[in-house]
């Protein structure tokens, strides 16, 4: 039996978060505290340790120092637990190509003791149509849909998304924020990383920019907002009256979003 969690306490708690790869520091003191049903969004440029800290939260790497917590579990004493209740869609996620979208699910569902049924998550993310397909043929962006049905299977609390609309066409990134906004309504909890300033802006009811492997600034988007001085952001920015989140993004880590 998964033991109840207690709703009261954070999602989330990461304290004092340090990672590093030979030279690279990855991580570098990261604190973070993610609500209960609060959907989050780690942002930052590209190699700032977005990808890193997520997985360490989700299990997949040792932490070099530094504490986390997960819906009131730790990974050194609860992990049967923690795998039961997490959902994680990794930034590379690479499925079987032979399987198909159905069979690949079905994997997914026996690792869960209380998973959703296959054909309602395959609608949820709107791949009916390529349900007994080869995952090897489906384009990019159903199999970017297919990762995050393979998170959902499980009925997770805790929805890990890392840069879940990346590579998906306007309208299957509309469905996925819809997804999430539901998922939401059910108190759920989602965390989530984007280079989409817009869609945080959308789905985030707080955001952390992360910055060489620590939180530079967290505040619910429209806080972050409020904060940025618009006369100073480089041209031709200082013509417009009110900031946007990507103005913040700017004007604090100096570099421009990365091309997509
Ligand atoms: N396995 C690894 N071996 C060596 N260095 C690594 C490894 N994984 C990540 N790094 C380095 O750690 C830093 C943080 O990488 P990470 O993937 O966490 O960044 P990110 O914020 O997710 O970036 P992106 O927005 O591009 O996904 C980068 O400098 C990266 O080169
Ligand atoms: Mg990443």
């Amino acid at each position: 039996m998964v033991t109840p969690f207690d709703n009261s306490a954070p999602a989330l708690r990461v304290e004092g978060l340090r990672k590093a790869y030979d030279d690279v520091v990855a991580v570098d003191g990261l604190n973070l505290q993610v609500l209960t049903g609060e959907c989050f969004g780690l942002l930052g440029p590209n190699g700032a340790g977005k990808t890193t800290t997520i997985e360490i939260c989700e299990g997949l790497l040792t932490a070099d120092s530094g504490s986390v917590e997960v819906l009131g579990r730790h990974w050194e004493s609860d992990a049967r637990d923690l795998r039961e209740l997490l959902g994680i869609q990794l930034q590379d996620t690479q499925l079987s190509e032979k399987l198909t979208v159905d069979e690949t699910l079905t994997l997914f569902q026996s690792f869960y003791r209380d998973a959703r049924d296959v054909g309602e998550v395959i609608d949820h993310v709107d791949l009916s149509e390529k349900r007994y397909s080869r995952v090897g043929g489906l384009s990019g962006g159903q199999k970017q849909r297919l990762a995050v049905a393979c998170a959902l299977v499980g009925n997770p609390q805790l929805l890990f998304l890392d840069e879940p609309t990346t590579g998906l066409d306007p309208v299957s990134r509309r469905q996925l924020w819809e997804l999430i906004s539901q998922f939401q309504a059910e108190g759920r909890t989602i965390v989530l990383t984007t280079h989409y300033m817009e869609e945080a802006e959308r789905l985030c009811d707080r955001v952390a920019i992360v910055d060489h492997g620590h939180v530079i600034a967290l505040g619910t988007p429209q806080e972050l907002i409020d904060a940025v001085d618009v006369s100073h952001l480089p041209p031709p920015e200082p013509r417009k009256t009110s900031a946007t989140l990507e103005d913040v993004f700017v004007s604090l880590t100096g570099r421009t979003l990365r091309d997509e």
